[in-house]
């Protein structure tokens, strides 16, 4: 089984990271298909903890790790991760960066900010590091991609026929500065040169590690609810974190995976806008967001904690094809009597459905149908396989299973790496 997606099966900060960590210990490649610096991976190993947004989490068990051309990268970001890892003795040289990601340019964050401020309490709660923008200009053919800093001329005459149009808008729209032509075009120069060096042809590199029968693992950023086809869309990131986007995002066909491992919480979160169907509601969700230290890993912002959503999550297995779960920070449920799970929505028309809406007004009205599950109220941490869990966590695990018909092969119950049962 060569080819694996890890992809996010709710809203985002599953833990993937972790589950990357693990499992990018038997793989050759790890690969990032989406999404910039607006994600963030933790990763604690022997007592160390990294957080790192622009870089494939394999870096930091020395696999090869590539960004793909789906990517969008902050340069700045990624540069100074590379140099913080390296001061802090991980090999770096093992990066590799699609000339095809598209890069954030200044008047991306600047836009990204200016227009979450303008839109008020209509705001979608970006993570304002130029996502959305960027991805734009990509559509757009407007933006600017890696391969164009190798060039000094072409990247100059790119960064002014953009800033012709980008300044108008930050001036005239968002009544912000407008971005100076000569220091951009010298600061990403200055960029080329620490970058020239990791660029290369990802599509390539891992077509040739999967004939070779490599074991690949493709790592998915943000969750599924938060796509751009398939989310919750307006409130999503610009790019596709479901499994399919590991093809386009790294330039393999789809045919060449072979199994997708979602991850999920056993509760859910959500930062930023949009409805939350099984938000919690009361003081359990502040201890919810205390025990799962629910605070953004990019922003800082507290994430709002939802009680497990089934429907949620049948609805993840079914457009990322996922294969087997990956059960994240079951742990933090280890306090509560009882465990609510939602099982259906009750619709508008009193109607119940065990499907994720299709439309968004069904979706923005839909209440949790509610299962309650008998509590463990015991640390889990003596459980070393997931046979050694108290009876009722690993019913709660069981019904998991029954209720969505995927095995859950993986269970986090702490946040180093070896607190995952198998
Ligand atoms: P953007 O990706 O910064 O454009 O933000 C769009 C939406 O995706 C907002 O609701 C963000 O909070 C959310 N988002 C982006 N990246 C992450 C992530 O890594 N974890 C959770 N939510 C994210």
């Amino acid at each position: 089984m060569p080819a694996t997606v890890v992809v996010g099966a709710q809203w985002g900060d599953e833990g993937k990271g972790k589950i990357v960590d693990l499992l990018a210990q038997r793989s050759d490649v790890v690969c990032r298909y989406q999404g910039g610096p607006n994600a963030g991976h933790t990763i604690i190993v022997d007592g160390e903890t990294y957080k790192i947004r622009q870089t494939p989490s394999g870096v930091i068990s020395g696999k090869s790790s590539v960004i793909g051309g789906g990517c969008v990268v902050d340069p700045e970001v990624l540069i100074g991760e590379l140099d913080e890892l390296e001061a802090r003795g991980i090999d770096t040289s093992v990066v590799v960066l699609s000339g095809n990601a598209h890069l954030i340019m200044p008047w991306h964050i600047a836009i990204d900010q200016a227009s979450e401020r303008r839109l008020g309490k209509l705001q979608i709660g970006t993570t304002r590091r130029g996502i959305g923008p960027a991805y734009a200009d990509k559509a757009s053919r407007l933006g600017i991609r890696v391969q164009d800093v190798l060039d000094a001329k072409i990247l100059r005459q790119k960064i002014e026929v953009a800033l012709a149009e980008k300044n108008v808008w930050l001036e005239r729209v968002y009544e912000v500065e407008p971005i100076d032509l000569e220091q951009a075009a010298a600061q990403y120069e200055s960029y080329a040169q620490r970058l020239r060096p990791i660029v290369g042809d990802t599509s390539l590199l891992v077509d040739e590690a999967l004939r070779a029968g490599k074991e690949v693992l493709f790592e998915g950023a943000q969750g599924t609810l938060l796509d751009l086809d398939h989310g919750t869309y307006p409130f999503v990131t610009s790019s596709n974190p479901v499994a399919s986007g590991a093809a386009t995002g790294v330039g393999i066909g789809p045919t060449r995976i072979d199994r997708v491992i979602g991850v999920a919480k056993a509760y859910v979160t959500r930062v930023g806008e949009g409805p939350l169907p099984s938000e919690i509601e009361g003081a359990d969700q502040a201890r919810v967001q205390e025990l799962g230290g629910e605070f953004g890993t990019v922003t800082g912002r507290v994430r709002r904690c939802g009680w497990l959503d089934l429907v949620a999550l049948r609805y993840a297995v079914r457009v990322n094809g996922i294969t087997s779960l990956a059960l994240t920070k079951l742990d933090v449920l280890s306090d509560f009597a009882e465990l609510p799970v939602c099982v259906a929505y009750r619709l508008r028309d009193d109607s119940e459905t065990p499907h994720f809406p299709a439309h968004q007004s069904d979706f923005h009205h839909a209440r949790p149908v509610w299962q309650s599950l008998p509590g463990w109220q015991q640390p889990l941490d003596r459980a070393s396989s997931r046979d050694d869990l108290p009876d009722a966590a690993r019913r709660y695990v069981e019904f998991v299973e029954r209720g969505l018909d995927v095995p859950v092969e993986l269970v986090g119950v702490g946040a180093a790496r070896e607190r995952v049962l198998v």
